[in-house]
């Protein structure tokens, strides 16, 4: 992949929140940057528990921010974890981002010892559900 400077400053935005992240438990530190339609970068990290349950992802806790911080929508997403393989979203995470994402939006999954792995919602999440079927 070709390194943009906007995916040179996500990466930056999650591998700095990711630093800060709460993984007692699974030793997996998890960050994730968004950049949302109001150009600014929102940054989340995993945040577990003692009752594993209640644990955020770290796609959540971005998604956290970026509400928090007014906007809506997710323009672009990078996800870094520890590791070789890339860290992709979990399911329940493709379904959030798939809440404030167009299915043509760009998620990069990245092991920051590997190669980073670019890839559509729509490929993520295929045939999926969302706020669409509800509205009238
Ligand atoms: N995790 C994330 O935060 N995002 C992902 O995309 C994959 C998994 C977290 C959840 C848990 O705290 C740890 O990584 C191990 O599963």
């Amino acid at each position: 992949m070709t390194q943009t400077a906007t995916d040179q400053a996500l990466f930056e935005a999650a591998e700095a929140i990711r630093a800060r992240a709460y993984a007692p438990y699974s030793n997996f530190a998890v960050g994730a940057a968004i950049l949302a339609e109001d150009g600014k970068i929102y940054a989340g990290c995993n945040i577990e528990n003692a009752a594993y349950p209640q644990g955020n992802c770290a796609e959540a806790s971005a998604i956290s921010a970026m509400i928090a911080g007014g906007a809506r929508r997710i323009t672009r997403i990078y996800v870094t974890g520890p590791g070789t393989m890339p860290v992709t979203p979990c399911g329940g995470c493709r379904q959030r981002i798939r809440e404030f994402a167009d299915l043509d939006v760009t998620v990069i999954s990245h092991g920051v010892d590997g190669q980073p792995l670019v890839s559509t919602l729509e490929q993520l999440l295929p045939h999926s559900f969302g706020p669409e079927f509800l509205s009238k």
